[in-house]
Order: C-alpha cells, then sequence, then structure tokens
C-alpha cells in the first residue's frame, strides 16, 4: 500500500494505512501517536520543561496526554513544534527577494459562516476574513503563526487557502482584479498556532486536525443515544392527563425573593414577566400584599441545602421550576411543573454527583470576585453552576465521550460535549422573546439571572451535531496542516527566523478575561490556563497597562524573533481605549517592528480607511513588517551616521502603501508625509537604543533632496509612475481628517492651510479659532502669532515675491497671471502673507533658522520648569516641551530626568502620546544602566 503523509491528508479521512511523520514511518496513525504520546510522557517528567512560561495547571499528566495528539497537538508547550516546521518549512535564506505591499481587510466577514460558528469562543475573527491576507502574504505550503489563536481561526484559514470551493476562488480573483492585485496562488498554507489557553487550543485541534467526519456523525449519535438510554427518564412529564410521556425540552426556574413590606416569597418571574409580552416589567405587585414592587426593591432568599461533595451546608439563593416546555412526537408545548415533575426532581437530586463533574473550589478571580460576586449566587465551587440534572446528564455526556477507543474520535467527541457545559449552566438565562433557548448565556462575563433555563442535553446538542458535520463537510474538513502548542507567547518553541507570515489577534486591554472565562469548560478537562503570564489588564492579578504592554512587548519580540526578515505580520486591533492603542504600537515598535499601515474598514463606503488619530473607535488591521537583515545589522554595529537614516526611510517606503483611495478620490498616505516619515526615522534609532543622527529641517531638506515628491509625500523613484498612474485615474487627493489638538498639530494645519493659500495672520485668525474646540485640556493654549513666528514665514515685501506665494497669487487672480516677482502690483498683493518654508531654499532656511533655535531653547527652558517644579503632577503644560526635552534628555543620556518628568504627567496623557511614551519606555528600562 503506497504511504501517506500525516500533514495534508485528505479532507475528510485520517489515514489507515502506514503513515509517515518527521521523518519517521509507522504502521498505522495510530503507531505514530502511540510514539509521540510516548515522548511527550517523558518530557512530562522533566522538571525544566514543566517551568516553561504559561505550561498549563494539570489535575495530573494523563490529563493533559489524553487531550494531545503530539507532534501536531500538545495541551502543553510542543516540544515537537520546531521540528515540525523545520520539516515543513523553508530556510531563511539572505537572498530571498521577498516582496508585498501592505494589506488591509474586513475583520467582520463571514460571521454567518457554518464552519465559523462549528465551535464558538469569547471572540472570533472569521477564518473567511483571514484568507485574502495569508494568500496575499504567502505561497503555498510556506508557514503561517498566531501566537494568541484563540479557536483557531487562522489556521481554519491557512487551510481553506488549499480547500477553498471553487465559487469562492472566482468571486476572490475577480475582486482582486478589479483592483488591480495579482490572483493569488492557492493551496494549504502550513498554521502554527499557540494559545494560553488549553481550552482554546483544544477547539483548535478540532477545527484544524483530521478526523473522520462519517465516523464522528454516527459516533455523535450514539454518544447522544446513549446518553439518552440512562439519563431519559430524569427528562420524562406526562402530557396532559394521558399517559403519554413528553421529553423535557428545557425546564425555567425563578429565582424566589421576599417582599420587603410582607416578608411574603415572591416567585419571580410569576410576578415579574408579562405572558403577554414576555418581557419583564418594571413594577409589578406583591401577590399577597398588593405593594408595589421592583426588582431592585426585592430581597433575595437563601435556603440552606447540604453539599455532599463539600461535606457541609451551603447557601444557595431558593429557586423553582415554573415552567416545562416538552415534546411529543414532532409536537411542543408547555405546561407548570406538576407533582410528579416536582417529584422526579426530588429524585434526581439525592443522586450522588458523578465523579466526571469537577468540584474544586473557584479560585479569585476578577469574572467571579469582582466583576460578578458569583457567591452571591450560590456558586463558590465549580459544580455549583450546575442544576443536579444538569450535572448529571454533562457528566454521562462526557464519560460516554471519555469511553471511546479512537483517541482521534474522543477528542471530537468531547469537542462536541464542551459546547453544552455554558448552555446546561444556571448561565443560561430563560429568553421568552427568542424562539430558541440554546445558549442563552451572556457572552463575555459569568452572569446569573433570576430566571434560569435548564435545557437538556438533546435540545441543546441534537441539531449542533448536524450543523457540526454538514460545515465540516460543507468546506472539505480540513487536512492536518496544522501544528499546535499551549503556552504564552512570550516564550514559543519555535526556531529563529522560522516564520513566512503572521496573523494575529491579541487580548486588548480588559476587554475580555479569557483565562477567567475558559475555567469553567477547563475545569472538566481537569487542564486549566495558567494566568501569570496572560496579556490583559486584570487588577484581581495586579496587572495594569504597564505590564500589560510590557507583556505584549515580550510577545511581540518573540514574534520578531522567529519571523523571517523582510516579512510581515498582521495585528487585528478590536474596540478599545486610546492608551491601550499606544501600548500596543510601543510594544510592537520596541520589538522591532515598523508600522507600515493602519486601515479601519468603512462600511458605509465599502473601503478602507487610514487612522491617524489616537481615537480608536473601531476595529483596525495594523500592518507591520520586520525590517531587512541588511537594514537591521547597520543598527547593530550602532555606529549611526545619516545614511543609516536614509536606509531607514527608502526601505520604508518601499514598504507603505503606494496609492491608496477609492474610484475617484485618492488619499494622502499618511506613512509617506514628511512628519511621519520623520517620526518613524526618529523612533526606529530610539527604539535599537542609538543617537538620532539628523535633525529635523536638515532631515526635510534631506528628503526632498533624495526622493520624488507628490501631493505632499514622498516615493521612491521607481514607485513615482506607479502612483502617477493611478493618480491619473482620481479627481483629487483628499487630505486625511486632521483635530487641532496641541502645537504640533496646529503647526501641521497651518502647514496645511498656508500651502493651499499663503495669507495674513489677520484672514487666519477666525479660521484658527474654529479649529481650538478639540484643543486638549491638560494643553496649554499658544498664540496664533507666535505658531506663526517660529514655524514659518511672513513675506516683507522686499522683492522677489517668494515662488510659493507668488504660485498661489498668479494661479487664483486673473489680474497677477503672467506677472515677474519683482512687479510692484504682485509684491504689494503679497506683503504680510504667512507662507512655507522650503527646505530646499537656503534664503528660507536662514530666515527660520533663527527663530527655530529660539523656538527650541524657549521649550527647553520650559522642560526645565518641569523638570524642577515641585507639583506631584503637572495639570497645564506644553506637550511640546516636553518632547523636545525627553529628545535632548534622551541624546544626553539622561534617562532619569525623562523618568522623573514622566511621572509628574497624567497617566492619559503619556499613555496615549506615541512620542513621549517611546522616551519614556526607554528610559525606564535604562535608568540604572
Ligand atoms: C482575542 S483572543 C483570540 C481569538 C482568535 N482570534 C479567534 O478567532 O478565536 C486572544 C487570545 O489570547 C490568549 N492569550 C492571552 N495571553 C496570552 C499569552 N501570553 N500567550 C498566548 N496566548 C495568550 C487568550 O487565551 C485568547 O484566547
Amino acid at each position: 500500500m503506497k504511504k501517506q503523509k500525516s500533514l495534508n491528508l485528505p479532507a475528510t479521512t485520517t489515514p489507515s494505512g502506514p503513515v509517515e511523520c518527521l521523518g519517521h514511518q509507522f504502521a498505522s496513525d495510530a503507531a505514530r501517536r502511540e510514539h509521540f504520546i510516548a515522548l511527550l510522557r517523558e518530557k512530562l517528567g522533566d522538571p525544566a520543561f514543566r517551568r516553561t512560561e504559561g505550561f498549563p495547571v494539570a489535575d495530573s499528566d494523563e490529563d493533559i496526554l489524553r487531550l494531545s495528539d503530539p507532534p501536531y497537538y500538545t495541551a502543553c508547550p510542543n516540544p515537537f513544534l520546531s521540528d515540525l516546521v523545520a520539516h515543513h518549512g523553508k530556510r531563511y535564506k539572505a537572498n530571498d527577494t521577498y516582496h508585498r505591499d501592505p494589506f488591509a481587510i474586513d475583520v467582520s466577514v463571514g460571521k454567518s459562516d457554518a464552519l465559523y460558528k462549528a465551535h464558538s469562543y469569547h471572540t472570533k475573527v472569521p477564518h473567511l476574513a483571514i484568507v485574502p491576507s495569508i494568500l496575499h502574504y504567502t505561497k503555498p505550503g510556506e508557514i503561517v503563526l498566531d501566537g494568541f489563536s484563540g479557536s483557531g481561526m487562522t489556521g481554519v484559514a491557512a487551510l481553506w487557502c488549499g480547500a477553498a470551493p471553487e465559487s469562492y476562488r472566482q468571486e476572490l480573483e475577480a475582486k482582486w482584479k478589479r483592483e488591480g492585485m495579482q490572483t493569488p496562488e492557492w493551496g494549504t498554507r502550513q498554521a502554527v498556532l499557540n494559545d494560553l489557553s488549553p481550552a482554546a487550543t483544544m477547539i483548535t485541534a478540532g477545527y484544524t486536525l483530521p478526523f473522520d467526519i462519517e465516523a464522528f456523525a454516527s459516533r455523535g449519535q450514539r454518544l447522544l443515544d446513549n446518553v439518552e438510554e440512562s439519563c431519559g427518564w430524569m427528562y420524562e412529564t406526562r402530557h396532559g392527563d394521558s399517559r403519554v410521556k413528553g421529553r423535557i425540552n428545557y425546564t425555567v426556574w425563578s429565582e424566589v425573593f421576599t417582599c420587603p413590606d410582607c416578608t411574603s416569597e415572591v416567585v419571580f418571574v410569576e410576578e415579574a414577566l408579562d405572558k403577554d409580552t414576555k418581557h419583564v416589567r418594571d413594577e409589578f405587585p406583591c401577590p399577597r400584599c398588593k405593594a408595589t414592587l421592583t426588582k431592585k426593591k426585592l430581597e433575595r432568599f437563601y435556603e440552606s441545602r447540604f453539599d455532599a461533595v463539600l461535606g457541609e451546608s451551603i447557601k444557595t439563593p431558593k429557586r423553582t421550576p415554573v415552567l416545562i416546555n416538552y415534546s411529543v412526537g414532532e409536537s411542543t408545548f408547555e405546561k407548570a411543573p406538576d407533582a410528579d415533575d416536582l417529584a422526579l426532581i426530588d429524585k434526581v437530586a439525592v443522586l450522588a454527583l458523578p465523579g466526571e463533574v469537577p468540584s474544586q473550589k473557584l479560585p479569585y478571580m476578577h469574572m467571579t470576585h469582582e466583576r460578578a460576586r458569583l457567591d452571591d449566587a450560590g456558586v463558590t465551587h465549580v459544580h455549583h453552576f450546575f442544576q443536579h440534572r444538569a450535572a448529571v446528564a454533562l457528566a454521562a455526556l462526557w464519560r460516554e465521550a471519555n469511553v471511546e477507543a479512537d483517541t482521534t474520535q474522543r477528542r471530537m467527541l468531547l469537542w462536541f460535549a464542551e459546547q453544552a457545559i455554558w448552555g446546561m449552566s444556571i448561565l443560561a438565562r430563560y429568553a421568552p422573546t427568542h424562539y430558541s433557548q440554546v445558549n442563552q448565556y451572556l457572552n463575555g462575563v459569568y452572569y446569573v439571572g433570576s430566571q434560569i433555563v435548564e435545557v437538556s442535553p438533546w435540545y441543546i446538542l441534537d441539531g449542533k451535531l448536524s450543523r457540526l458535520t454538514k460545515a465540516f463537510v460543507r468546506t472539505k474538513s480540513p487536512g492536518s496542516s496544522a501544528a499546535i502548542t499551549t503556552g504564552s507567547c512570550a516564550t514559543l518553541p519555535l526556531a529563529f527566523q522560522s516564520i513566512d507570515y503572521i496573523f494575529t489577534d491579541p487580548p486588548f486591554g480588559e476587554n475580555i478575561y479569557y483565562a477567567d472565562l475558559n475555567f469553567l469548560v477547563e475545569a472538566w478537562h481537569r487542564v486549566r490556563t495558567d494566568a501569570t503570564p496572560e496579556a490583559i489588564v486584570d487588577q484581581a492579578r495586579k496587572k495594569g497597562l504597564n505590564e500589560y504592554q510590557e507583556l505584549m512587548r515580550r510577545c511581540f519580540e518573540e514574534y520578531s524573533r522567529v519571523l523571517k526578515p523582510g516579512r510581515w505580520m498582521t495585528v487585528v486591533f478590536s474596540n478599545s481605549s486610546n492608551g491601550v492603542w499606544r501600548a500596543i504600537q510601543e510594544a510592537m515598535g520596541v520589538a522591532g517592528f515598523v508600522v507600515a499601515d493602519v486601515r479601519t474598514l468603512d462600511k458605509q463606503q465599502g473601503s478602507y480607511r487610514q487612522v491617524t488619530s489616537s481615537a480608536v473607535k473601531q476595529d483596525l488591521v495594523i500592518s507591520a513588517y520586520k525590517p531587512s537583515e541588511a537594514l537591521e545589522k547597520k543598527f547593530v554595529l550602532g555606529t549611526t551616521t545619516e545614511e543609516t537614516a536614509w536606509a531607514f526611510v527608502r526601505e520604508h517606503l518601499s514598504n507603505v502603501p503606494k496609492f491608496v483611495g477609492r474610484a475617484t478620490e485618492g488619499e494622502v498616505i499618511s506613512e509617506r508625509t514628511p512628519q511621519m516619515l520623520h517620526d518613524r526615522m526618529v523612533a526606529y534609532h530610539v527604539q535599537h537604543g542609538v543617537g538620532v543622527p539628523i535633525g529635523g529641517p536638515l532631515f526635510f531638506a534631506g528628503l526632498a533632496q533624495r526622493f520624488a515628491e507628490r501631493d505632499g509625500m514622498y516615493f521612491l523613484p521607481e514607485q513615482v509612475a506607479d502612483y502617477d498612474r493611478r493618480r491619473a485615474s482620481v479627481a483629487e487627493v483628499k487630505q486625511l481628517s486632521l483635530f487641532v489638538v496641541d502645537e504640533a498639530s496646529a503647526i501641521q494645519w497651518l502647514r496645511r492651510e498656508l500651502t493651499s493659500r499663503p495669507r495674513s495672520a489677520q484672514e487666519l485668525t477666525p479660521v484658527f479659532m474654529r479649529e481650538l474646540q478639540s484643543w486638549a485640556k491638560h494643553e496649554q493654549t499658544i498664540e496664533l502669532r507666535n505658531l506663526l513666528r517660529d514655524n514659518f514665514l511672513e513675506y516683507d515685501g522686499v522683492p522677489p515675491v517668494p515662488s510659493q506665494i507668488h504660485r498661489y497669487l498668479s494661479t487664483n487672480f486673473k489680474e497677477l497671471r503672467n506677472l515677474s516677482k519683482e512687479d510692484p502690483e504682485l509684491v504689494a498683493k503679497a506683503t504680510g502673507r504667512w507662507y512655507v518654508p522650503d527646505p530646499n531654499k537656503a534664503l528660507d532656511l536662514a530666515k527660520q533658522r533663527p527663530f527655530a533655535k529660539l523656538l527650541e531653547r524657549a521649550l527647553l527652558r520650559e522642560f526645565e520648569d518641569y523638570k524642577t517644579s515641585k507639583a506631584k503632577k503637572l495639570k497645564l503644560f506644553r506637550t511640546e516641551s516636553v518632547r523636545v526635552g525627553f529628545k535632548a534628555a534622551y541624546d544626553a543620556k539622561d534617562y532619569a530626568t525623562i523618568v522623573s518628568v514622566a511621572q509628574k504627567l497624567p497617566e492619559s496623557v503619556l499613555q496615549e502620546d506615541e512620542k513621549l511614551l517611546m522616551y519614556y519606555d526607554v528610559a525606564s528600562m535604562r535608568v540604572g544602566e
């Protein structure tokens, strides 16, 4: 029989014959697994391996081994990962001629796709959103990494590049053609997926490793049938007065409160739920004393019950069943629980809690003890999340899945069964306005409501099984091109320069507490996240924004280590605070990445917009590259000269977008503007810990000498023709919107205004005043006349008229056309107008230099005041002074001054100002050196 390779298996099958894996031949896939399980077991005995950052917390080694399928998946750091990558990837070669432009995607497409919905996770980026990005940046067979892979959608996308149906391919190819892009190279990419959470990598394994779908469909059905056989009696109810038995779909439980006036019991659902509108009423009468009640006024009623697992009495809010939804044949009915139903519930309640149900105490976590007080809801241990009947049924599901002999099928059955854990817990709320009561829990929190729906295993899983199998078949279930590891992204078991592309969606600040939320499912698997290195803001674990940024920096440094030079990383940033946005940018920069493009999708226009302001209210796609080895070498030597600055600018210009815009309108590409190029150049030097070899005015003059200028942007000589061609197809090139919040943005605004129309201060004043509406609160106000004096030039009436003004007047005034620069009429009209100095003109520079020097001195003087100020926090200051002061202190290696002044700034200002944060971070690292 022909031997099969274990990677790139045909979609829906697992091999039945001999297999090859990592260069070894095995008689069967089971033999392959046995071999690697034995190796992993041995490795688990190595204390140094166990100390790897992010190593999960397991009840026993066997629990880790039970989940794992080595070498492809381990529920701990994967000791075979770098071998897998070495075996399937290509070594980095310094003469690699790889080049790509940055690429933005719509992160919201594909949310209704059946494969996307096959297994839920707290947040997901759909695989269909990721596919175009992988196609753009990689070739078939190349290695794609996601170190925060969650449910593994990056892996599904990598596989989809090979498995996509013809209709999808045609549609994408047509779209790319319209956008002037080349046809993608279809074919599976190899995915390397890592997450800190075993619950996440378990989902990933289900999504990306091969399994026999048909066998899974029948085994899944058998699992449900067996559970029905053992637990069906717990879900029977009498249909009307007949002897016919109905099958319970769900039982609604209501919390019982007491009336604050008469202390009688109030069954919440019965009194507060409006049976017609199905909404909870704001006010309702007490059934006994008729006092007007609201949910807030009610008092919780606790009852004591003996918890056999804990061997003690516990207090829980009283809950009572109020409604049963059941089926007889194809028909569905509802009834109030009768005496038999209550007797049945009592009968189940005395059954011993099966051993499969986890019962450990909830550790102190933000989600269980701070965000919510779960002990108020009677939940102090994991088994308290379940009504007794639900716990017994879930345990039966778990047991049935675990007895499966075929390990791949066992993992898939657990993948299927674990999807009932949240939905069968008391987190599931009764939602009468919804048709289905499946998985009606609140996302992203542990919230126990006053109306709970206790669903049967079949109600939640029957439909799921058929949908799942269809989803996998429809998409031709992925082959095994994924390699999965569980641990911290800051310590990936991967070799230096082994990865071709990174797509990643890390946690953002304190949006979602993944480890806390994964705790419930992981308790069932008995392998839990080590939350210590979790990259989130989490007060319960004493992690603030600084700790988050530090963790992210280490993760990006690891990304930078394993990525090949000149290759790309796409980071998806979901709606969050500006501080978190800055922290991410800063962490990327310090780790050695250079951001080339930041975009957001404008849903209305159906196109991407660049994001330049610090206000981040939407999902962003950040494209960053790892600089080439040639450039990096220049910085490693540590002797930077003007030439290194220009080498950086050249590389950056080669990597940023060449044209941005829609059919009729182009956009100024912020990365190509002089200010942005200057800022990026400075940041690159500072982040490498070396001095900045060239100052602002020289840099701007040098830009103009070396590169081609178009619409206020700079291009490499070889890029200009392409830009000109695309520029000719649009009517205009639009300026980016700009908010005047401080001195720097005011200067930028004035530069724009005066470039398009040199004019007098008097004319400028009213327009300028209008712009000041967004001026930052902490920012010292600055007079327009001072801004003009320090940064621009005023024409004094001595001929000739500067060409900046001459150009404007002769194009806009008929009577001034074709006049020489000395013409008295022109001179008169030009006198008193302010204009932007031309960095190429020695005269302009000579006129401006004294003012620039004075300005710098004034700014430094002010910085000196901040430095010596006794105030703990500066309330009103000039950010530009702080920026200039930080730069001067950095050049003088006076890191202590940077740190001490930074500590006097309001936290929000420091966190949101890219430049200040950059100096502060570098200084904090070096302060004791
Ligand atoms: C936004 S989610 C990723 C979701 C993923 N894009 C998907 O579609 O399912 C972020 C993930 O990062 C993981 N995580 C947090 N800190 C981590 C760390 N230090 N190393 C690796 N993963 C981490 C969390 O467990 C979570 O699954």
